[in-house]
C-alpha cells in the first residue's frame, strides 16, 4: 500500500494486516498532523483542570485521544471505532494513560451505534472518520446521533474531508503548489457549505470551519448551553 492513504477509497477496517500496514503509513505524517491536531483538542470548551469527558468518534489507533489527554489532565476518554484491530492498536499506544481512556466498538451506520458509548459528554472530537460512512443522508444523521451524546454548551470538533463540489474547485486543489497531499482529488457534494447545513439542521445552534487546507477542514459545532 506503500503511502496511498486512499481518503475516499476502498478501505479495509476490519483487516488486520491493511490496518497494521495503514497505522504505519499513516504514522509517518503523525508530525505533520500534530499542529491541527493539537489546535482540534485546544479548542474543546472547558476549563483548565476540570474533569471532562470526551468522545474520539472513528478515534482509530489513538492519535487525536493522546492530544486531548496530554492538553486536559483531567479529561477521560472514549475512544470508539468498528474496527478490533484499530482499538487493539489505540490499546497499545493509549496504554499509559490507564483508566482515562475507555474503548467502545460501534459501527456508525448502524442506527443505534451512539447507544453503545454512554456519555453524556463534554465534548466530541473526531479527525478523518466520518466521511467514511459516505451518504449525505447517513453524515447528517450521524451528526444528529453527536448532538444528542453532548452536555448542553458542549461541542464538537472534527477534522475531516471537505470535498471540492465542483469540477473548477477540484482542478484549483489539483494545481495549488503547496499542495501535499497525495491522493487525487474528488468532487464530491459534501463540501464545507454542505457540512455546516447538515450541523444546523442536526440541532447545533453555533457552525464554524475554523480551519481548511484544500480539501481538509476543521468543523466546529455548538450545542446550546
Ligand atoms: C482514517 S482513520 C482515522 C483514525 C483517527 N481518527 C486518526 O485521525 O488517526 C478512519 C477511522 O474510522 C474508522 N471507521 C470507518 N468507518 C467507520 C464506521 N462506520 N463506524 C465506526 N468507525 C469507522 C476506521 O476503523 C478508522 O479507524
Amino acid at each position: 500500500m506503500g503511502t496511498d492513504f486512499r481518503p475516499s477509497g476502498t478501505h479495509h477496517w476490519h483487516s488486520a494486516t491493511y490496518v497494521s500496514e495503514w497505522i504505519e503509513g499513516d504514522a509517518t505524517r503523525d508530525d505533520d498532523r500534530r499542529p491541527v491536531l493539537r489546535r482540534l483538542a485546544g479548542l474543546i470548551p472547558a476549563a483548565p483542570d476540570r474533569p471532562l469527558h470526551v468522545l474520539d468518534v472513528g478515534g482509530g489507533y489513538g492519535a487525536v485521544s493522546a492530544e486531548v489527554l496530554e492538553r486536559w489532565p483531567a479529561a477521560h476518554v472514549t475512544l470508539h471505532d468498528y474496527s478490533e484491530a484499530m482499538v487493539s492498536a489505540a490499546t497499545e499506544r493509549l496504554g499509559r494513560y490507564g483508566s482515562r481512556v475507555t474503548y467502545r466498538l460501534a459501527d456508525m451506520n448502524e442506527r443505534d451505534w451512539a447507544d453503545r458509548l454512554g456519555g453524556p459528554f463534554d465534548a466530541v472530537v473526531s479527525a478523518m472518520a466520518i466521511h467514511n460512512v459516505e451518504e449525505p443522508e447517513l453524515i447528517e444523521r450521524v451528526y444528529g446521533d453527536i448532538f444528542g451524546l453532548l452536555r448542553p454548551g458542549g461541542a464538537l470538533l472534527t477534522m475531516d474531508l471537505l470535498f471540492p463540489a465542483s469540477q473548477g474547485l477540484a482542478e484549483l486543489y489539483r494545481r495549488d503548489p503547496t499542495r501535499r497531499h497525495n491522493w487525487d482529488v474528488r468532487v464530491n457534494p459534501a463540501d464545507a457549505e454542505s457540512h455546516l447545513r447538515w450541523l444546523r439542521r442536526a440541532g447545533f445552534s453555533e457552525v464554524d470551519c475554523v480551519w481548511k487546507d484544500l480539501e481538509l477542514g476543521l468543523l466546529w459545532a455548538l450545542r446550546a448551553a
